[in-house]
């Protein structure tokens, strides 16, 4: 079966956990927004996914909406693409039931993922932790997703969620589509501000190493004074210098310019000098961005307008694909 691409489904979610980083931003929601034009889009925020650990209830809802409006004020078009809230489609958790039934104990065990989140999480290891990667199979399976664009961390769940698929259709017939990993264009990887060899993340208990997209122009231009970089003053971009050329591919991205531009933009120039810069970059990047989110989140009904019109066009999707399941595994299903 040919399809062209604007046929071809795509399927993407994030946690609503945690504040999003200009490393995020870079890596996964520009992206998102120049995905919609080329493929059928499905963009879930996945809550369900969220409270495999603990989460305050009261956040978790303010950080879904906040979520919701943050895609909307980046550029992902929600009459291009449906964008909803996992746990408003109730066939994400009906599917996962079922594949359950083909997923086995011992695999589950060996995910990486799971196995350094039962470490972190001792206290914690629900059956909703080890089940994690049967929701994510159930969310991408559901939509008959031809492509899930993934991040290294979750190359193994997509693995299993090919498993997962091939393994139902062999026992049941064919059912499901089984998904490919979507390999994004390599960006530049944007690292920490304090320890420049390592990614930049969202959890990191050093607040001057990430940029978060919700900072405010103080915290940013603080931020990027107080980089680490190195004692040789030159602007550019190599591997003995991880700092300067982290804060070099930030420039880039924010400027929409090559990093061999942006070096020769500061030839010359101070350390001093060039962080003010990118701080100026990234904040001014931003500050739409944020106000259009702000006004967002002012109008309530409006993002649940959204949202609602969104779950419902998710939920006539999924309910094909589960209606099909149901009927290959032998559920009793009326005349
Ligand atoms: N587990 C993913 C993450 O933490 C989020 C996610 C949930 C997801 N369901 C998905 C990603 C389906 C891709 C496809 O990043």
């Amino acid at each position: 079966m040919e399809e062209n691409q604007q046929e071809k489904v795509l399927y993407s979610a994030v946690q609503p956990s945690g504040n999003l980083t200009i490393g995020n931003y870079i890596g996964a929601i520009r992206n998102w927004v120049n995905m919609q034009r080329e493929f059928t889009c499905f963009y879930a925020i996945a809550d369900m996914h969220a409270i495999t650990v603990r989460q305050e209830p009261a956040l978790l809802r303010r950080r879904t909406l906040e979520l919701a409006a943050l895609y909307i004020a980046c550029g992902i078009d929600p009459e291009q693409c449906t964008l909803y809230v996992q746990s408003n489609v109730s066939a994400h958790a009906e599917l996962a039931w079922v594949l359950n039934t083909v997923t086995y104990v011992g695999e589950m065990e060996r995910m990486t993922q799971y196995k350094d989140k039962a470490a972190r999480h001792a206290e914690n290891v629900n059956m909703g932790l080890m089940d994690y990667p049967v929701l994510m199979a159930a969310d991408i399976l559901l939509y008959q997703a031809n492509l899930v664009p993934v991040g290294v961390d979750q190359r193994q769940h997509l693995e299993i969620t090919r498993d997962i698929a091939i393994r139902f259709n062999n026992r049941y017939g064919e059912t499901f589509r089984v998904p490919e990993a979507y390999i994004l264009k390599e960006g530049a990887k944007i690292t920490s501000l304090q320890d420049p060899l390592r990614k930049m993340s969202k959890s990191d208990e050093n607040p001057n190493a990430s940029v978060y997209l919700a900072d405010d122009r103080d915290s940013i231009m603080r931020k990027f004074k107080r980089a680490v970089t190195d004692s040789d003053n030159r602007i550019v971009a190599s591997d003995e210098k991880p700092g300067v050329t982290n804060l070099l591919n930030i420039y880039a991205a924010f400027k929409g310019c090559t990093v061999a531009e942006a070096e020769r933009e500061f030839e010359g120039k101070g350390y001093g000098d060039f962080k003010l810069a990118v701080g100026e970059t990234v904040a001014d990047a931003l500050a739409p961005v944020q106000a259009e989110q702000k006004r967002l989140l002012a109008d309530k009904g409006y993002l649940a307008g959204i949202l609602k019109c969104g779950a419902e066009s998710a939920a006539y999707a999924a309910r094909k694909t589960l209606s099909k399941v149901y009927r290959k595994v032998g559920f009793y299903r009326g005349e």
